[in-house]
C-alpha cells in the first residue's frame, strides 16, 4: 500500500478549518505549569510547537476555575495571566503551521483540600469518588465532597463559558470539553456519584443535563463547529467508583442522539482498555466505535491505542473521521513525518509523564531523515 493512499495522512476539512492530516494529538496533562499561578510557560509553547505537524493538537486539560483544580502544575484558563501564557502556546503552534484546541476541564469531587485552600471539593452529591488526587505532597485519597448547589452548578456552567471566551482571546482555534471519566461531567452521569433529586439527578435526562447546558453556553461564544467533547464511556482505571454502570449505554445513546442537533467539530471517543466481558458495557465489546457511529451522525474522533495502520484502517472502514494519538506523541514530536516516511518510533519514559520539566517533555528529538525524498520513494515503492 502506498503511503499516499493513507487517509490518515490526507487533508481534512473540519468545518471552516483545514487540517493538514487526520492525525490528532490527544489531550495530555503533563504537569509543566510549575508556578503558583498555573500559567502556561515558554517550555510548554516549545513542546506544543514541536508537535505542530499534527492535523490538530488538543491541549492538556486546563481548569475552568480555581475550584476545578485537582492535579499539580496543570495550567488554568481562568485568569488574565493564564490567557497571556496560552498566547505564547497558540502563537508558537500557529507559527509552525499547526492548529490547537483548548481542552476545558473541571475535576469536581476528585479534587483534594490541598488544591482548594483547605476547602472540601464539591461534586454532584456528597459521595467520595474513591480515587486519588495528585497534590503537592504526592497522591492522596479523595474525601467525601460537598454537594454542589444548583446556583453553583449554574455558576460552573458560566465558568466554562468564560473559559471558552478566554480560549478565544488566547488565540485557540476551538475548544474541547473534557468529559473523561474522573472529571466533573462523568460524575454527574454516573449512578454511583450522582444521587441528586433535583433537575441534575435521577433520570438519564437530568444526569446528562449539565453537558447540554455547558455546550449551549460555550456555543454562545464559539461557532459549534469549533466546539468538541471528549468522552471515555468505558474507563476503569484511575476513576474510582465512576466506572460504567447499567445505565451507561442508555445514557450515551441519549447523549449522542441529542448531540446530533449540535453540529459540533467532533465527538471524541476513547475505546476500551480492557476486555469488557462481564461488565455492564459488555454489549460494546465488539466493533466498539460502530456503536457510536450508529447513534451519532456528526464527525467522530476515535482514540485509544491506535497505530498508523489501525488508525488508517478505522478511517477507511468509515467508522471514524479523525484519529487521536496520545502516548505516541510524547516521544515522537514529529509523529506525522514518522508515519509519512515510515521512520522508527521512539519510546516514552513514563516517569516523566507528569513531572521533570524539560526532561521527557521537550527534549525528545525528531527522527533523523537520511534524505526524506529517498525514504519517501522507498515507501511509495512498496
Ligand atoms: C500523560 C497522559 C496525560 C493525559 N491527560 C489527559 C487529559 O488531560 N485530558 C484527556 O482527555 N485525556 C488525557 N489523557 C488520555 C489521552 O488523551 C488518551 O485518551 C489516552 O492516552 C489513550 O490514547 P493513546 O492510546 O493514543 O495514548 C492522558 C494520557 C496520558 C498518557
Amino acid at each position: 500500500m502506498k503511503n499516499s493512499t493513507q487517509l490518515l495522512l490526507e487533508e481534512y476539512h473540519l468545518g471552516d478549518l483545514k487540517l493538514k492530516n487526520r492525525v490528532v494529538m490527544a489531550p495530555m496533562t503533563r504537569g509543566r505549569a510549575t508556578n503558583a499561578d498555573l500559567v502556561p510557560t515558554s517550555l510548554m509553547a516549545e513542546y506544543y510547537a514541536q508537535r505542530a505537524s499534527a492535523g490538530l493538537i488538543l491541549s492538556e486539560g486546563t481548569w475552568v476555575n480555581s475550584r476545578a483544580i485537582g492535579f499539580i502544575n496543570v495550567p488554568g484558563i481562568y485568569t488574565e495571566k493564564q490567557v497571556e501564557g496560552w498566547k505564547q502556546v497558540t502563537t508558537a503552534v500557529h507559527d509552525n503551521g499547526g492548529l490547537i484546541f483548548s481542552q476545558l476541564g473541571h475535576i469536581g469531587s476528585a479534587s483534594h483540600p490541598d488544591h482548594l485552600n483547605g476547602e472540601l471539593p464539591a461534586g454532584p452529591s456528597a459521595i467520595n469518588p474513591q480515587t486519588q488526587s495528585f497534590t503537592p505532597e504526592g497522591f492522596k485519597d479523595t474525601l467525601t465532597p460537598r454537594e454542589l448547589t444548583v446556583a453553583e452548578i449554574k455558576q460552573t456552567i458560566q465558568d466554562y463559558k468564560q473559559a471558552a471566551q478566554n480560549a478565544k482571546d488566547a488565540g485557540f482555534d476551538g475548544v474541547e470539553v473534557h468529559a473523561q471519566a474522573g472529571m466533573l461531567i462523568p460524575q454527574f452521569l454516573s449512578l454511583a456519584t450522582n444521587q441528586r433529586t433535583d433537575e441534575y439527578g435521577g433520570s438519564i435526562e437530568n444526569r446528562a443535563r449539565i453537558i447540554f447546558e455547558i455546550l449551549d453556553a460555550i456555543t454562545e461564544v464559539w461557532n459549534s463547529t469549533r466546539v468538541a467533547i471528549k468522552f471515555t464511556p468505558v474507563m476503569y482505571t484511575h476513576v474510582g467508583i465512576v466506572t460504567p454502570d447499567e445505565e451507561t449505554i442508555p445514557i450515551f445513546q441519549y447523549i449522542l442522539k441529542k448531540l446530533n442537533d449540535y453540529d459540533l467539530a467532533f465527538v471524541h471517543i476513547t475505546g476500551p482498555a480492557q476486555d469488557l466481558t462481564g461488565t455492564p458495557v459488555e454489549a460494546l465489546q465488539n466493533d466498539y466505535f460502530s456503536h457510536f457511529r450508529y447513534h451519532y451522525s456528526g464527525r467522530l474522533m476515535a482514540n485509544l491505542g491506535f497505530t498508523q495502520q489501525s488508525g488508517d484502517t478505522i478511517l477507511k472502514e468509515g467508522k471514524a473521521d479523525l484519529v487521536s494519538f496520545g502516548q505516541l506523541f510524547i516521544a515522537n514530536p514529529d509523529l506525522v513525518e514518522r508515519f509519512k516516511f515510515q521512520l522508527p518510533l521512539s519510546e516514552n519514559d513514563p516517569d516523566t509523564y507528569y513531572t521533570g520539566e524539560e526532561k521527557g517533555y521537550a527534549d525528545y528529538p525528531g527522527a533523523v531523515y537520511v534524505g526524506a525524498g529517498a525514504q519517501s520513494d522507498e515507501v511509495d515503492s512498496e
